[in-house]
Formats: C-alpha cells, structure tokens, sequence
C-alpha cells in the first residue's frame, strides 16, 4: 500500500541533502511536536509559554501553528496575521514571508482557521511543508508544533516528523484515554519514537505521577513500552486570565505557579536537548526521523 509517511521521509531526505555542505548538528532545530488525544487540554498554552521560556534563555525559536482546521496560537498571542499558511501552501508565497514576530522574538508561522482544504492537506502539500521547514529551521534552534487534537493523517504525519513528540493530557479519565490511544498509534507507526507525557492542571507533582503511572501501566502492558513524564503543570487561574487578555501567562503573570514551571519546563527540555546534542544523538532533530532511513 502507498504509505505516506514514507514518501514524505523521502522528501525530507532530499530536502537536507539539497542544504549543502552543513552539518546536521549545527543547523538543525529540536523538533518538538505538542499534541494531545482529547481537545482543550492545553497544548497551544504550553507551546506559547515554552516558546516564550526558551526564548528567555536565549534560545532563537520558532512556532508552527500546525493546526489546520482550528488555528488560534495567534489569538492566544494577540497578533494578526496577515497571511498564513494558505497562503504558501495554495498561493505562491515564501514560508518566511509568513513569519510573525511574537513576543520575546519567538517567530510564528500562522495556520488558517476553518478553512476545510487546509483541515486534510495532500501528501504533496504537506511534502511542501516538510521541505520549507528544513529551510527556515536552520536559523532556529527550537521549532515548537502546535498540532490539531486527534488522530488525523496530518498530525500523525507531523507527529512523525518531529523528534520528541509530548502528548499533553489533563487528570480527567477522557483525557487520559484519549493520551493513550494517541501514544498507541505513534508506537505502531513509528516504534522509536520518543513520546513523553505533559500533565497539566494538576494539582500537584503527586497527581502528575499518579496520572502517567496509569497511562504508563497500561503501555507497558499492551504496546510493551514504558511512558515518560516529562513534566506537569498545575491548575493555575492565571492562565485562563492571561488568555482572556490574549497574553502569554509566562509574561502577564511571572511569578505565577505555571509561570514558574514553565521555567523549569524549558530548562529540562533544553538540557534534554543539549545531552543529545553532546552524545551526537540525532534523534530529537527536525529531519533526523529521514537520515536513518529505517523502513515504515
Ligand atoms: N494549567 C492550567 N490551569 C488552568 N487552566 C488551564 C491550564 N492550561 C489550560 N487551561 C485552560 O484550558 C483552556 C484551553 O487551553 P488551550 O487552548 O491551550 O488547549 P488546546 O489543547 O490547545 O485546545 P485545542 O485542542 O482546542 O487546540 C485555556 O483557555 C485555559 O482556560
Ligand atoms: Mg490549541
């Protein structure tokens, strides 16, 4: 059967060969892809607010709005684009002409909202995609991807794409069923795949562990593979408060408590990151999935 996933690593291949004489290592992003099996979790916060931290260390980032059918990481930041990802992918515009400056210098690639064609890009569009990220990630050293909720042939095939993939759940039993299906289908697709979980708004570190050994007990035991925690983050009023002003809670409110872990957040994540680096793992990079070459 055709597979696309295949045929977009075959792009992606060609797109990093075609950047000559670089090295892998110095000019390309950690991918991060945020996604969650339930809506509302609070993915396209956490990307904000990430972007945000990184850039507060220093750190050049780069946010895609990956989520075609409901954009809205430009309403959460109170900026107005005024083309986005339409735009290059139906009309005859450059990636970079689509770059918005966000706050702390984060750079922004807008989504469309609601428009249907985007909701199910083709292979060859999403190819497209793949092929001007590889480009405008060699200026950055975060790309941070906000996908849509669900199960859809985009966001797996981004999801793929990217190197360290967390899925964002709440406590809430829906969520985590929902985080786990989602967890299911990345290992079927994709065995190597890094997958760590994000709890947010919870009360605690204790119910943060408590949710991921739920999540972690039942992948242990059907998909053989043990689930990660990578962070949580607790229930905090500042954030709904904070996007009703269309800011990010990490600026209006810093000394909040999400403020705070989000800090800690964007430390962990950078040394992460820099571990791989030192250990020239190339597994958290943007188009490292395509250079191993391994068989779908
Ligand atoms: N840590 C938190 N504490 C309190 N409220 C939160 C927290 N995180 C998110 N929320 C609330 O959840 C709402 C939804 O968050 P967000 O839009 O980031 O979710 P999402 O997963 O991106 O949703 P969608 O699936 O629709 O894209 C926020 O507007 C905010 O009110
Ligand atoms: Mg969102």
């Amino acid at each position: 059967m055709f597979d696309q996933a295949s045929m977009l690593r075959d792009v992606a291949r060609r797109a990093s060969a075609e950047a000559s004489n670089r090295t892998l290592l110095e000019h390309q992003p950690a991918a991060i892809a945020i996604t969650s099996g339930k809506g509302g979790v609070g993915k396209t916060n956490v990307v904000a607010n990430l972007a945000v931290a990184l850039a507060n260390m220093g750190k050049r980032v780069m946010v895609l709005d990956a989520d075609f059918g409901l954009a809205n990481i430009d309403v959460l930041l109170g900026l107005a684009p005024k083309h986005n990802l339409k735009d290059f992918i139906h009309g005859d515009l450059e990636l970079e002409d689509l770059l918005l400056d966000g706050p702390d210098g984060v750079r922004i690639i807008p989504a469309s909202s609601g428009i249907e064609q985007m909701a199910s890009l083709t292979v060859e569009q999403q190819s497209k995609l793949i092929r001007g990220l590889s480009g405008l990630g060699r200026h950055v050293d975060y790309l941070l991807i906000d996908t849509a909720a669900g199960i859809s042939a985009n966001v797996i095939n981004f999801l793929l794409a990217a190197g360290i993939v967390m899925v964002v759940t709440t406590p809430e039993p829906t969520a985590m069923v929902d985080a786990y299906l989602m967890v299911k289908i990345l290992a079927h697709r994709e065995s190597r795949k890094r997958v760590s979980l994000l709890v947010n708004s919870v009360s605690g570190k204790e119910e943060a562990i408590k949710v991921c050994r739920q999540i972690d007990v039942v992948s242990r035991r059907f998909l053989s593979r043990p689930l990660e925690l990578f962070g949580f983050i607790e229930k905090d009023r500042n954030v709904a408060e904070a996007v009703r002003h269309q800011a990010p809670f990490i600026k209006m409110f810093p000394n909040s408590i999400a403020s705070k872990r989000m800090n800690v957040l964007a430390r962990k994540l950078h040394s992460y990151c820099e571990e791989r680096r030192s250990t020239d793992e190339l597994d958290v990079w943007w188009d490292s999935l395509f250079h191993s070459a391994r068989p779908s």
